[in-house]
């Protein structure tokens, strides 16, 4: 049996390096035996507007095709057209202890941010759990912060087939284990980790004028020009470091360590990774957008796919639990 790979990837707007590294090119990275999702019902815990959930799950789409998701190798699809995951999550929420779900650090950390929870927000990690158990995944490749979400998903899992597969019999659910894109989050401007909601994020598609006034706004130390510069700790070296080989940053390290090169010049050279990187994304982009009956057409076909398996795994957990 292959290793299943899944994941999932909130419409939250424009997407950005934190997210190309966290998760979207670790989801590229493996497309074989794959499952990525847009998750919209995840979104609506925090956007109430029809018609941008709508805008950004298709940008979410065309930002994942443009980067190389090759939706006849991986399960591409949009979460609410797989509507098995909400009853799947209800079976969960029955034997998840309420004390799980109040140690949700994320959860702490958007209401300490001002935002008004509505129950769909606390009850986040149990949706999550039924996205990752419904598709039996294996591995589910996420970004620093989700962390905890897959040990509550592995937690909910192990009560689920406690409570309702007596002994000798096969387990209903698979317990997934995390990966993690990078060991570090993505610093962001201020050099602080890079979210939308911090508002120190480079988008993955910013070019031009745009992407270069963002990367000359990365902070760095008042080191001047002719002085040995410490690499480990900048931001501008950490993100280069993330697009460039290992010979350029090697090469790079030495110019910071030899002095006379200037952080003017690190981001200059930041500036044409980036590019380089992401220029055949723009044009796969721009293609993309003009064809939105195609994008459409992927995403139903992904659902169409991954209905099956989710079907079959929520059966399979009504029977047990005596739905059946
Ligand atoms: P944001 O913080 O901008 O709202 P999300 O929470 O929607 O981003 O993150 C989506 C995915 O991208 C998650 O898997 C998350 O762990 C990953 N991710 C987001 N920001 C970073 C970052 N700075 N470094 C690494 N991964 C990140
Ligand atoms: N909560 C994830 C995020 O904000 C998105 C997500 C929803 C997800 N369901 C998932 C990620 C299942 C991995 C597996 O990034």
């Amino acid at each position: 049996m292959s290793t299943r790979y899944l994941s999932g990837v909130q419409p939250s707007g424009q997407l950005h390096l934190g997210n190309y590294f966290g998760a979207i090119r670790p989801h590229i990275l493996h497309q074989d035996d794959a499952f990525y999702f847009i998750a919209n019902y995840h979104a609506m815990t925090t956007l109430h507007d029809a018609a941008k959930l709508r805008r950004n799950t298709f940008e979410a789409a065309t930002t994942y095709l443009a980067l190389g998701l090759d939706p006849n190798r991986a399960v591409f699809f949009r979460q609410s057209d797989v509507p098995e995951v909400t009853e799947l999550s209800w079976l969960l929420s029955t034997v998840t202890g309420m004390g799980l779900l109040e140690r949700a650090v994320s959860y702490k950390e958007k209401v300490e941010r001002g935002i008004t929870p509505n129950v769909g927000l606390f009850y986040y990690p149990v949706l999550m759990a039924a996205d990752i158990l419904a598709y039996d995944a294996d591995v589910v490749p996420v970004g620093t912060d989700q962390v905890q979400h897959l040990e509550m998903t592995r937690d909910m899992a192990g009560y689920f087939n406690n409570t309702f597969c007596g002994e000798g019999e096969p387990p209903v659910f698979k317990l997934p284990k995390t990966q993690l894109g990078t060991p570090q989050p993505v610093p962001g401007l201020d050099g602080a980790k890079m979210s939308k909601s911090y508002g120190n994020h480079i988008p993955i598609f910013a070019r031009g004028k745009e992407l270069k006034a963002l990367v000359m706004a990365i902070k760095t130390d008042s080191t001047p020009l002719e002085a040995p510069k410490n690499p480990d700790g900048d931001t501008v070296f950490a993100l280069y470091s993330l697009f460039a080989t290992p010979e350029k940053v090697a090469a790079l390290r030495d110019k910071y360590e030899r002095g006379g090169y200037g952080y003017g010049h690190a981001k200059l050279d930041l500036l044409k990774e980036i590019e380089a990187t992401f220029a055949p994304a723009h044009e796969r982009l721009a293609e993309l957008e003009r064809h939105p009956d195609d994008v459409e057409d992927i995403l139903r076909d992904g659902a169409r796919r991954a209905r099956e398996v989710a079907r079959a795994v929520t059966e399979r957990a009504r029977r047990a639990c005596g739905l059946v």
